[in-house]
């Protein structure tokens, strides 16, 4: 066990450590229980620690069988070992030998780091600190070592053994055992480790790069299923193409080796040579994955396959420095899906991803800076800020100083510290450097949290034919950081007049204005724009161009002319946005106050969106089943801010729906109706935004009329060739009480009974039903025999679908939904701390709800921490989220 109190971990304390590992030679024998690590470490002192030092090596839950130094057990008194540690007290001061025999038992590992089994295959997750429960190690980014793996398993119950780096050699053994031996090259961090051994299936071809040299790449996954994997292994080989193409970055390495396995914490990781992925984000067919799940499996996919060069040649100094890689090789994902997909479609959606998750964190008591100071457990600094956040900081880079500078700077940075392992700082100065651009004001981003507040006035000045612009920025405090100062804000604009042309900008005197970007960096700014004549709607921060908040008060007909004519697709999406949200926040206090949500009467962006869906539907379907989507409860919920109700705010946004329908329907009904059958199998972005606007026109016509929605979903459910189209039908259904639903899910049940993954989507459906029943449907879910509360991705799909999605009952008065959640909470932390740890933080935006909820999910939060033993992880996030500032 860990200690009790965890101390905590601060970017201030950093010093570089007194020994060095060069290099790990590993001897694993693998048996389901019972595993025998040797590792033979060389070391030396390092010359820029404390010379003469003791040697502490970290562990974890770790059981020692033998320890040699240089060949010889040293005397009792010069060396000390628990689980937890082993330590050398006085080390010799040139380079020396340490052997270390620890013994694992993989098959009890149900914390999912370390060594562990998934379905009977071995495998290792070691990001951040599971190397240590491996063996006794110098478990911090900044050790750089050479890798040689010996791994040895039988050679019936594990035909295929991977390790790092490239096969050296392979061969059998007595007693029905094999091993292979496995070299990486390349010095890396100990949390990069893997190993796999297990019965896989496999589908692999010859990646040549673009220098000639050929890479065998591979994807392998649970038997009978390599046919699920042909679009990851597609997905992979374009990643590494457009790495090539877009940042000149190369594969390094013989063989490339992807690995699915069912129990996995996370989505995937990116271990040297050897990644590792949550199967759900590898395995997919169009009969059991949605076009999100292809989405997703090219974005994440790409994500680690970039981590070669962002993460793994460059690693992080320290864990402060997570974003490091994080944030850039997000970043990077972002960029590439943009290139493979719609690049409008695709910003919508990230930009969706980073509100819903990053501005919510940076609204509540877990907000804290892109770069952390301090954690106790960094577990839980994976988090949307550092990922999400991180990755819109390199954008900004991007935008201040121009695409050539910033290719330019990423050249220097791979080129000057390639190897090495980095700061933050030493990645901005390469940025400085190329642009002559200071990035001192920049690099606040890195260290102030908190989403900046930007209020926008424009005042138009008929006569002298001028238009003035004034910002104003202020970030709320976050927990620790009471006051803010101001930002750097790259303000991408333009000005669209009356008429629906673009007005050319020709701003006054020296404002800071670089082509079409505001330089925005101060508390406040005023800049004035020359022969403005006619009354200009301005369309800011285009592309989402600064994680920010913007209000810019425009009325209805400003938003309804960027709506119709702004050249900036994602500010005619966020136009749209912004009229509907306007809307629904109106019902909210309507209903609120008892006026009931119908009002008289259709707002005329209602017709607006009519004309839109006749123009763009066919043009860019995608593009248009953004466009006609609602905002979200939860951005509701963000936009109202404070004493949030949510069935108020459920009620309100499906009137909106129901009237969108109702308005609309001719022409939704023709779009379902023409699409019909028409797609098929066709996994393509162009196929997949046909069925994307013909499923929300299902969904709006549902909320218009759940007569006419059941009967088409019910025929489109049974009709469906691909799970995009069965499942959305499965959803309009779930919302409508009585047997249709009741059917339909049992259909869908019994047809994907042996499929994990796919019953995933069959419990996350049910979870997010937005009715009173919902929360003992989920108990007894719970007890469904493909349900367990020791796989991390049955826990997602039905308890977070459930508090992530379903606010309503999640929320409810009577405590019910958070009792539920809490009581998963306790059973899951004795065996899985960080699982448990990451369900927590649904509960973060609590202090915003009304009463009795608050008072209902504070006795949540208080109960689970009453539990005595709760681990390390649950406490780090119930201590911030108690907190009282
Ligand atoms: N580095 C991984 C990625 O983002 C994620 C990761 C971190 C992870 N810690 C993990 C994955 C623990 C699984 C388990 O690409
Ligand atoms: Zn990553």
């Amino acid at each position: 066990m860990r200690s009790e109190t965890p101390p905590i971990v601060r970017l201030a304390d950093y010093r570089p450590t007194d020994y060095l590992i060069d290099a790990v030679d590993l001897d694993i024998r693998l048996a389901p229980d019972d595993t025998l690590v040797t590792a033979e470490l060389s070391l030396r002192p390092n010359p820029a620690g404390m010379a003469g030092a003791p040697l502490r090596l970290d562990g974890d839950e770790l059981e020692l069988v033998s320890f040699a130094l240089d060949g010889q057990t040293p005397p009792a008194g010069a060396w000390e070992a628990s689980p937890q540690g082993l330590t050398l007290r006085a080390p010799p001061q040139r380079p020396f030998r340490l052997r270390i025999q620890t013994r694992l038992n993989p098959a009890a590992n149900t914390r999912l780091m370390g060594l562990y089994r998934s379905s009977g295959v071995y495998c290792t997750q070691c990001e951040a600190e599971g190397f240590r429960r491996i063996t006794y190690f110098l478990d911090r980014p900044d050790v750089l070592s050479v890798y040689t793996t010996r791994i040895e398993a039988d050679a019936a119950e594990a035909p295929l053994l991977l390790g790092n780096g490239n096969p050296q050699e392979r061969g059998e053994l007595p007693g029905g055992r094999h091993y292979a031996v496995w070299r990486d090259p390349f010095p890396k961090p100990c949390y990069l480790f893997a190993l796999v051994a297990g019965r896989l299936d496999s589908v692999s071809r010859t990646f040549v790069t673009r220098s000639g040299r050929p890479v065998q790449i591979a994807i392998h996954v649970e038997p009978g299923k390599a046919d699920r994997a042909a679009y990851a292994l597609d997905a992979l080989e374009r990643s590494m193409r457009w790495d090539e193409e877009v940042f000149g970055r190369e594969y390094d390495l013989d063989v490339f080796n992807v690995v699915a396995v069912s129990d996995f914490n996370m989505g995937a990781m990116e271990n040297k040579g050897l990644n590792i992925f949550n199967d759900r984000y590898v395995l997919a067919s169009p009969d059991t994955a949605t076009d999100l799940d292809y989405a997703n499996i090219e974005a994440i996919i790409a994500h680690e396959y970039f981590h070669n060069w962002t993460g793994n040649r460059i690693t992080c100094r320290d864990w402060f420095q997570l974003c490091l890689k994080e944030g850039l090789t997000v970043y990077r994902d972002h960029e590439f899906s943009a290139d493979q997909r719609s690049r409008a479609v695709r910003r919508i959606a990230d930009v969706r991803t980073l509100r819903s998750a990053q501005f919510v964190e940076d609204a509540g008591p877990l907000a804290h800076p892109v770069r952390p100071e301090q954690y106790s457990e960094i577990n839980n600094f994976y988090t949307a800020t550092v990922y999400e956040k991180g990755a819109e900081l390199v954008r900004m880079l991007g935008i201040l100083i121009g695409p050539e500078k910033f290719r330019a700077g990423m050249d220097l940075y791979f080129d000057r510290h390639d190897g090495q392992a980095c700061t933050v700082e030493q990645f901005l100065a390469c940025f400085a450097e190329v642009s002559g651009e200071n990035l001192d004001h920049f690099a606040r981003w890195y260290s102030q949290a908190g989403t900046p507040h930007v209020v926008a006035r424009g005042a138009w000045d008929e006569q002298a034919a001028v238009w003035t612009l004034t910002l104003k920025q202020r970030t709320p405090p976050t927990p620790g950081q009471p006051e803010k100062r101001p930002q750097v804000i790259p303000v991408k604009m333009g000005l669209i007049g009356a008429s629906g042309r673009e007005i050319p900008l020709e701003p006054d005197g020296d404002a800071p204005l670089r082509g079409d970007v505001l330089v925005f960096d101060r508390e406040e700014l005023t800049v004035t724009f020359r022969n403005v004549t006619e009354r200009p709607a301005p369309s800011l921060l285009r592309g989402f161009s600064a994680p920010v908040r913007l209000d810019v008060n425009l009325d209805d007909a400003g938003e309804l002319l960027l709506f119709r004519a702004d050249t900036d697709p994602f500010n005619r999406w966020q136009a749209a946005q912004n009229l509907m949200l306007k809307h629904i926040v109106k019902d909210v206090a309507a209903i609120r106050a008892g006026r009931g949500a119908t009002r008289p009467g259709e707002p005329a962006f209602i017709g607006a969106l009519g004309d839109f869906l006749a123009t763009e539907g066919g043009r860019d379907p995608a593009f248009a089943a953004q466009a006609l989507t609602a905002p979200g409860e939860g951005d509701v919920a963000r936009e109202i801010g404070a004493d949030i109700d949510p069935d108020a705010i459920h009620a309100a946004r499906e009137t909106l729906r129901a009237m969108t329908g109702r308005a609309l329907a001719p022409a939704l009904r023709e779009i379902h109706a023409r699409a019909d059958a028409s797609d098929g199998a066709d996994i393509s972005a162009a196929a997949a935004g046909r069925r994307a606007l013909r499923n929300l026109a299902l969904d709006l016509l549902a909320a218009a009329d759940p007569e006419e929605g059941a009967e088409l979903a019910e025929r489109q459910f049974h009709a469906a060739a691909n799970m995009t189209d069965r499942l959305a039908a499965l959803n309009v259904l779930a919302a409508l009480p009585g047997g249709r639903r009741e059917a339909a899910l049992a259909a869908f049940e019994a047809r994907y009974r042996d499929d994990p993954l796919v019953l995933d989507k069959w419990f996350a459906v049910q979870a997010m039903i937005p009715e009173p029943d919902t929360v003992a449907r989920v108990r007894r879910l719970m007890e469904h025999p493909a349900f367990t509360l020791t796989n991390p991705n049955r826990v997602r799909a039905l308890l977070s679908a459930f508090s992530l999605s379903n606010p309503t009952q999640f929320a409810r008065r009577d405590g019910e939904g958070f009792a539920l959640v809490a009581d998963a909470i306790l059973a899951i932390d004795p065996k899985n701390p960080q699982v448990a740890s990451r369900m927590l933080t649904a509960f973060r935006s609590w202090r915003t709800l009304e009463e009795p909820r608050r008072d209902q999910a504070l006795a949540a939060l208080q109960r689970i921490a009453a539990r005595p033993g709760l681990s390390i992880d649950a406490q780090d996030i119930l201590t911030r989220m108690l907190a009282t500032k």
